[in-house]
């Protein structure tokens, strides 16, 4: 019997302490060696000269609307998506329709996706003003990633928008939380400032930085009086990125592709193509971001990949959806901020893997090395090609990014020692399971 099922041979990988031209070798969907292979018998080998070898990448923040409404997305198109855009892991929110917000929806989730998912899932509990009680057991049930709390109204029925309730969800479990922050009185009180058919434009300014920074003020204010960790999700002003240095105790940081990516000027071109909650908003914004990118506040890279049908981004503003796809594309476009020199490949890995891993508390994935999942993303930072409308499988079939033209670009990905997706085809059939957490074992 061959010594491995698999060998990827001759790659640059990008290890926990940086890049390493060495050999992978694969037993039972983990990795079992790393070193100079060459001579071992394996299975199946894969020549990887000229690529990149990074771990799974996992996006962790996305709405698969399952169940909700297949002609947007399903679990199934999601996460197929996911994986033709060289993602191995997705974390769902909750804000489905119905919401998951109690054990039976969640046991169902977990349930559904077997032989559904091609890729790992994550799955996100959501809070709500009746389900405070019963969290800090919800939380840890297998597969759960984390508690999400809506503190600002967005797509879906989720809300807890005031201090005694959010402090009664911090008081409930231990995990950290994740949170939607804009402060949804503000969002209320300016709301009338506004009317239907104004331009798009406006949705950053009724969304305005203070909605961002009072949300994020209360809620680290709530995370330290409470000691309860915080995850604050796409993070989209200067103002709050310059204030959660300070709350390093209590919070990590996400930051969205759209807002490392995008600026203002996209409600011009895009109409509701561009509108998103928390806003995309001015350069000023975006620069902040990279530096914070640069000088390591943020914890992760996520897309926010939230689909829907083009008549309800058609809308005029502000009666349309807000969400933008992304589960398909996040990759491609990190990898051409790479290449543009916007950070490093290491630094992708650690927003992207390592990242999500610490924050969520993830086992077996997230690094490569010994004993972990044989999860890879395999890219061709050479490779150049546009993102095209076409190619995105979401049955709500829109891209922000069509005509995008990125240089690096995901060839391959493998799931548990098996190829999944190569050269934009899926391999097989749905093999995707449950991601596993410290901390959520039932
Ligand atoms: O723009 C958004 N869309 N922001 C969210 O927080 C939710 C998401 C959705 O589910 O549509």
């Amino acid at each position: 019997m061959p010594a491995f099922d698999l060998v990827l041979r001759g790659g640059t990988c990008v290890l926990p302490w940086g890049e390493e031209g060495t050999d992978i070798g694969v037993r039972a969907g983990r990795i079992a060696a790393m070193g100079d292979l060459r001579t071992a018998e394996a299975a199946e080998t894969i020549d990887c000269t000229g690529l990149h070898v990074l771990p799974g990448l996992i996006d962790a923040h996305v709405h698969l609307r399952d169940p909700g409404d297949p002609a947007v997305e399903t679990l199934e198109s999601g996460t197929r998506a996911a994986l033709l855009g060289g993602l191995t892991a997705v974390f769902d929110m909750p804000n489905t329709a119905p919401s998951i917000t109690d054990r039976e929806r969640l046991d169902w989730k977990r349930g559904y996706l077997e032989g559904r998912a091609w890729v790992d899932v994550g799955l996100y509990v959501g809070a709500s003003k009746k389900n405070i009680a019963e969290l800090a057991s919800l939380e840890h049930q297998p597969n759960v990633c984390a508690v999400k709390v809506f503190a600002g109204s967005s797509t879906g029925d989720l809300l807890v928008e005031d201090d005694a309730s959010l402090e009664a969800v911090m008081r409930s479990g231990r995990r950290r939380i994740c949170y939607h922050s804009e402060d949804e009185y503000r969002l209320q009180e300016r709301k009338p400032l506004f009317h239907s058919g104004m331009p798009h434009r406006n949705h950053m300014v009724w969304r305005d930085v203070d909605c961002a920074l009072i949300g994020t003020q209360r809620l680290m204010t709530l995370a330290r009086k409470t000691g309860r960790p915080a995850h604050i999700l796409h993070v989209s002003t200067a103002e709050e990125l310059a204030l959660l240095r300070d709350y390093r105790d209590v919070s990590t940081v996400e930051v969205l592709l759209n807002h490392l990516t995008q600026t203002d000027e996209a409600y011009d071109r895009l109409g509701g193509y561009a509108v998103m909650n928390p806003p995309i908003r001015d350069e000023r914004h975006l620069r902040a971001a990279w530096a914070a990118v640069a000088d390591g506040t943020v914890d992760v890279v996520g897309s926010d990949h939230a689909p829907h049908s083009r008549a309800a981004k058609e809308r005029p503003w502000p009666d349309g959806a807000a969400g933008l796809t992304g589960v398909q594309t996040i990759v491609p476009l990190m990898l051409d901020h790479v290449s543009t020199g916007r950070l490093s490949l290491s630094r992708l890995v650690d927003l992207m893997c390592a990242g999500p891993a610490r924050v969520y508390g993830v086992t077996g994935k997230g690094r490569l090395a010994a004993g972990y999942d044989a999860d890879f993303t395999l890219v061709d930072m050479k490779r150049q090609r546009t993102i095209e409308e076409s190619w995105i499988v979401s049955p709500c079939g829109w891209t922000p990014f069509a005509g995008h033209r990125c240089t690096g670009w995901p060839v391959m990905a493998i799931l548990r020692g098996a190829v999944a997706m190569r050269e934009d085809e899926v391999v097989g059939s749905p093999r995707g399971t449950g991601v596993r957490f410290a901390e959520a074992r039932g």
